[in-house]
């Protein structure tokens, strides 16, 4: 396998394994600190990249009270994360083989956990008391360290995908990974609040994180305002931060081939009687562009 992310990529001696049989999984996880950056879009765009490159991966909707990754795959039955973590349910019956949303030809394997979008659900999820969510913690930690590296999962790569701001599962999301992509736009005090979360990340775990600056005017990139916001990420958030740990990945407009797909799916949703998928914009040829820059910023982001 080609060189992975992180120098603290940990080996993993899943249960049953024969002794010195090291299986490799990276946990990445996506947040924000505003809602609406693009953390699901990303989550499920690298996790195509990551299968088109044929590794085994798994992906988590850790977006508990506002849960959006089902619309990649919509019209699934299976037990969700909110089972896992509160009837004990077994992860074989929450994980589901999603390879056929990349491709059924996909070099890669892709399990996808979805989270619970009823009412009730949420409303459970939100009632948790500390008690509840330090075993949550450890069920996540469970999942991420143990269960989804071993068989029948055995995967390469684990990406959580969370909810915006300091909700403790989004924390928790957080510190059980080994690198955090934190996407944010140059709006709404994004900014700041991506400096103060990994400020308070980063008295406790010190997971590697990357930046992705997203939804960017393309007026503003094309007239030179790439090293404005380089220059501005450095000020406001890396360089007020331990040394090391924190980059600038890279800079994505608000693309017009993304935002046309995405209408497209809008509406489709709307007339046509079975759900369609959300588009995976890597996969589409429409959004070649989009998805240049992307695979450009992962590759820089993972190294594979
Ligand atoms: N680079 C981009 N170009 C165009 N549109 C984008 C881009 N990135 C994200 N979007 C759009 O922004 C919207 C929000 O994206 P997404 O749902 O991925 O954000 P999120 O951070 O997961 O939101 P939430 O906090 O609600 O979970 C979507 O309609 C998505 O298509
Ligand atoms: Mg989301």
């Amino acid at each position: 396998m080609a060189q992975v992310i992180s120098k603290k990529t940990i080996p993993i001696y899943p249960e049953g394994s024969h002794l010195g049989v090291i299986i490799m999984t990276t946990a990445v996880s996506i947040h924000s600190h505003k809602g609406g950056s693009g953390k699901t879009l990303v989550t499920m765009n690298l996790a195509a990249y990551l299968v088109k490159q044929g590794f085994r991966v798994a992906i988590i909707d850790m977006d508990l009270s506002a849960p959006s990754l089902q619309t990649y795959a919509p019209g699934r039955t299976e037990k969700k994360i909110n089972d896992y973590l509160l009837e004990s349910a077994d992860p074989k019956d929450v994980f589901f083989d999603g390879t056929y949303l990349v491709g059924d030809d996909a070099p890669g394997k892709l399990f996808v956990g979805l989270a619970n979008t009823s009412g009730a659900a949420i409303a459970k999820i939100n009632q948790r008391n500390q008690d509840a969510l330090l075993n949550d913690l450890y069920l996540m930690m469970e999942l991420v360290r143990n269960v989804l590296p071993s068989e029948p999962f055995e995967t390469d790569f684990i990406i959580i995908d969370t909810s915006p701001g300091l909700t403790t599962h989004a924390i928790n999301g957080v510190a059980i990974t080994d690198h955090v992509i934190m996407v944010l736009r140059l709006v709404n005090a994004d900014a700041g609040g991506t400096r103060q979360f990994l400020e308070t990340l980063y008295q406790s775990v010190q997971p590697e994180a990357s930046l992705i600056i997203n939804q960017v005017a393309p007026h503003i990139l094309e007239a030179g305002g790439a090293e404005k916001i380089t220059d501005l990420v450095n000020s406001q958030i890396i360089n007020t931060l331990p040394p090391g740990n924190v980059k600038l990945a890279g800079i994505l407009v608000n693309d017009p081939s993304v935002i046309t797909n995405e209408f497209n799916y809008a509406l489709s949703k709307q007339t046509s009687e079975g759900q369609l998928p959300r588009p995976i914009h890597l996969i589409d040829p429409n959004s070649q562009s989009f998805s240049l820059k992307f695979s450009a910023i992962i590759e820089d982001i993972i190294g594979v």
